[in-house]
């Protein structure tokens, strides 16, 4: 089989890092969580106190950075840089430069892999239109939220469910809404719908991945 991609998009704490990973593992894949791009975006724009709404300080960021590192970690993953994330994703040139950026990165990893799964939110209906397979994953924002809030307690962090569950709703509707590349279901994308046990979302999965061996 030649090389091919998977996109997995959908929306925010819907579980496609979890999916991801498990494809990736099971069937031997590179896994690309896009989302850490721009989390790191936000993140640096934060340290360096960049005013975001100044495409002129953006650009000259974006000039000085040669490769974008996709690895996770963990202080990318917290509520303040995940909703600053999203408005950053708004811009376009943020958008084009970590298009670029998964473009560079996934070319190089198909040497290695026979296949890349990639997540986020326009992999499907604008980064990679010509996947192989798309699924687009779903859980109504009220499963979401309660989810998240009990991380977030496991953690030990503070927490109250109803204004995790206003950020997520806030969260979706600026992905959704924005001009660039918003949230959408891609053509011939499968649905997953992640809202009960893992187990019943991996046979979906399995279902839908039935051509890849
Ligand atoms: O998936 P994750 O929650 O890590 O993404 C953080 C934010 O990055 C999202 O809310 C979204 O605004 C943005 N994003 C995006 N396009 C992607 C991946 C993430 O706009 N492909």
């Amino acid at each position: 089989m030649n090389n091919f991609i998977i996109a997995v998009d959908g929306p925010a704490g819907s579980g496609k890092q979890r999916i991801s990973k498990y494809i990736a593992k099971k069937y031997n894949l590179f896994h690309l969580d896009s989302g850490v791009l721009y989390r790191r975006m936000a993140s640096t724009i934060l340290k360096q106190k960049i005013d975001y709404n100044n495409q002129f300080n953006i650009k000259r960021l974006i000039d000085e950075i040669i490769y974008l590192s996709p690895r996770n970690h963990k202080s990318l993953r917290t509520e303040n840089i995940g909703n600053i994330t999203s408005k950053i994703a708004i811009t376009p040139l943020v958008r084009k430069f970590v298009n670029n950026q998964q473009k560079i990165i996934v070319k190089e990893m198909l040497k290695l892999y026979i296949g890349c799964v990639i997540d986020g939110r326009d992999i499907g209906s604008k980064v990679f239109r010509d996947a192989k397979i798309k699924l687009f994953i779903e859980v109504p924002a009220e499963i979401r939220a309660k989810r998240r809030h009990k991380q977030l307690i496991a953690l030990g962090e503070k927490s109250i469910y109803g204004q995790i569950l206003k950020e997520i709703n806030l969260r979706d509707k600026t992905d959704k809404r924005r001009k660039e590349s918003p949230l959408i279901k891609p053509a011939r994308a499968i649905i997953i719908d992640n809202s009960n046990n893992f187990q019943k979302t991996i046979i979906q999965i399995k279902k839908a991945l039935i051509e890849i061996k």
